[in-house]
């Protein structure tokens, strides 16, 4: 019997759109209000899925202690109340909620091995939100 499970994580984060292979205009017309120097933060939401067969023993599919030490330890630890722009995971890369979705997943699919990962939703705000199930190249 094959079930999902998810859990729910808060942590807040500031970033700034911004490509630098673009010139100010374009990073004005292309990001708009998230292009301002001086940034602006989010408190997210994260959403993270697994899989896996029940244990008969104990009825679970993974413990979710070990799933709450591994997204506290590789995701929230990392990224809570940091400057995302600043972060190493973003060299090259626009701190964007969809590209901080997917550095998450990859993360957790090399961090967390005690059920399959499935998933990561990220809420950005009240009226958006993204998901990343994997099938891009590891980028961490
Ligand atoms: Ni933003």
């Amino acid at each position: 019997m094959k079930v999902h499970l998810t859990r729910r994580y808060l942590f807040s984060a500031s970033h700034r759109l911004h490509c630098d292979g673009l010139s100010e205009p374009e990073n004005q017309a292309t990001y708009g209000k998230c292009n301002n120097p001086h940034g602006h933060g989010h408190n997210y939401a994260l959403e993270v899925t697994v899989s896996g067969q029940v244990d008969p023993a104990t009825g679970m599919i993974c413990n979710l202690s070990d799933l709450d030490r591994s997204v506290q330890s590789e995701v929230l630890e990392r990224f809570d109340h940091e400057n995302l722009n600043y972060r190493s995971e973003f060299d090259g890369l626009v701190p964007t909620t969809e590209n901080l979705s997917e550095v998450i997943f990859n993360i957790l699919k090399q961090s967390f091995t005690a059920a399959h990962l499935e998933k990561v939703r990220l809420e950005e705000t009240m009226m958006n939100s993204f998901e990343y199930a994997g099938g891009a190249e590891l980028r961490v």
